[in-house]
């Protein structure tokens, strides 16, 4: 069974909670439903694929067709139950709000490990046809919050309707700071998959807000990637940045920090806020906030961090 709604609400299908509407919306459960749907009903184009919806702010109604699959797997339960199995390499993605699909196709991350390093090969529907094939972790061409299903030609083309993982490590992935302390408070030797992912769920709660309280999209923000000609002139300035060596020679410098030091904490428009305790974050404090204060705030943002730093925010959330 497949179900079409026209012109309706899609609010909830979100994570930010700001009005959303969209001209048709398709929801089904099965892969053969999907196929009946693409092959019966005429769907209003363009079309956007929503997983989760956490990551996504609609600034204005959506003129085609969103595809919802109803009851998809949620990163955070897959987590819990590769941890329980006491299997490695899932436990610092935990408390990831959104479906693994929607992860795969931006490859979502934390703490040192993203979804390139856990995901073997997706199947997806290719909606033009109804096509069905299988791309592997390579031809996933997984960047940082990025693969080949995000590509502007791609986009809201090819549908995953399978993951298979493959889970690999031998042990933790202790690459970020964060993880490393993890380790040493509990001792190397009583480090268990799902200790480490209780500890990982306790540091983002203590940072991000809630998203059953406070509506958000995650980062807003990417963290931006200098030159190490960029960096050298932003670092005589601001000797304190904190920064990181990439593999290709650039350097990546966070933007919670340069939102922090832009004095940007807590900063609001209408009812869209910085999220004190992680300036990355928008959040929806008010529960009333409207795409409009999002992006005053949002502009607000690029243009005090671009007259301070010299460096262009690019936003991570998928603007639709
Ligand atoms: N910082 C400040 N002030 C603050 C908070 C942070 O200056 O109030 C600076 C600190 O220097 C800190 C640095 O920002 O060391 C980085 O902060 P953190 O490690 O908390 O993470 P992030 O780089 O801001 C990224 C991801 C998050 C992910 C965390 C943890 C992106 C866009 N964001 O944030 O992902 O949870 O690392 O690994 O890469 C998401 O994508 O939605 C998301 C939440």
């Amino acid at each position: 069974m497949y179900k079409l709604h026209r012109n309706c609400d899609i609010t909830h299908l979100t994570t930010f909670g700001l009005p959303a509407r969209c001209a048709a919306l398709l929801e089904w459960t099965d892969n053969g439903d999907l196929a009946d749907a693409l092959r019966l009903e005429r769907l209003p184009r363009p079309f956007l694929i929503i997983g989760g919806g956490s990551n996504l702010l609609f600034t204005r109604p959506f003129e085609g067709t969103v595809f919802h699959r109803l009851g998809q797997p949620e990163l955070d339960a897959v987590c819990e139950s590769y941890c329980r199995e006491g299997v490695w390499g899932f436990e610092n993605l935990s408390g990831i709000p959104g479906s693994i699909f929607g992860a795969a196709v931006q490859n979502a991350g934390a703490y040192g490990t993203e979804m390139k390093d856990v995901v073997s090969e997706v199947k997806v529907t290719d909606l033009e046809n109804g096509d069905r094939f299988t791309l592997s972790n390579r031809d996933m061409q997984f960047g940082y919050r990025h693969s080949a299903l995000k590509n502007p030609e791609t986009a809201g083309r090819y549908l995953i309707t399978d993951i298979t993982f493959r889970p690999e490590a031998s042990g933790p992935a202790i690459t970020h700071k964060a993880v490393r302390q993890i380790i040493e408070s509990i001792g190397a030797e009583n480090a268990t998959p799902m200790a480490v992912r209780e500890k990982i769920k306790a540091l983002r709660d203590s940072k991000l807000p809630q998203p059953a309280l406070t509506g958000s999209a995650g980062s807003f923000f990417r963290n931006p990637e200098i030159t190490a000609c960029e960096f050298e002139a932003l670092s005589q300035k601001f000797p304190d940045a904190p920064h990181f060596a990439q593999a290709d020679g650039r350097i990546k410098v966070p933007a919670a920090w340069l939102i922090d030091r832009a004095g940007l904490k807590g900063a609001a428009e209408g009812g869209a806020q910085v999220w004190p305790l992680q300036p990355l974050v928008i959040v929806n404090a008010t529960g009333s906030a409207t795409a409009a204060d999002v992006l005053a705030l949002e502009r607000r943002i690029c243009n005090e961090v671009t007259l301070k730093f010299n460096i262009n925010l690019i936003p991570e959330v998928q603007h639709i």
